[in-house]
């Protein structure tokens, strides 16, 4: 499947709703961090979860936050599907963690487990 047309439109949508986040795809496993206005990724989530190009979607966390984590990371909403891109974004998380920014911590450790040999 190329995900190229799929990443690229994800980036332009989501640049145009103000919506910051990461996509990271390793292999058949995606995980994805959406912040911005609730309304917008209800409605996104909700487009999302529909998309038959994946399956087993897990809600890991949704809550309110006091301010964007990623708007400071590369385009404000990255896709990531090379692993020196990730290490780019553990550093960028581990340094979120370093801060206390809340939920940094829960990131950094999936990011962890995306990175291990399995
Ligand atoms: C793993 C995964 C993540 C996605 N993430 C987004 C996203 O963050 N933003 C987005 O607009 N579309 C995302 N999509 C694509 C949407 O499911 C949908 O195809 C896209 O929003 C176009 O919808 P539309 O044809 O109604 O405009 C994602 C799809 C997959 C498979």
């Amino acid at each position: 499947m190329d995900f190229e047309i799929l990443f690229n439109q994800t980036q332009t949508n989501n640049n145009s709703k103000n919506i910051t986040g990461v996509l990271v795809k390793k292999k058949d496993t995606f995980f994805q961090i959406l912040e911005g206005e609730a309304i917008l990724l209800d409605m996104l989530f909700e487009k999302i979860k529909k998309d038959s190009r994946h399956s087993n979607i897990v809600e890991l966390l949704n809550k309110p936050i006091s301010a964007l984590s990623f708007k400071g990371f590369d385009t404000g909403y990255a896709v990531i599907d090379h692993i020196d891109a990730l290490y780019g974004l553990q550093t960028y998380v581990a340094n979120l963690e370093h801060n206390e920014i809340e939920n940094s911590s829960l990131f950094s450790q999936i990011i962890e487990e995306l990175l291990s040999p399995k």
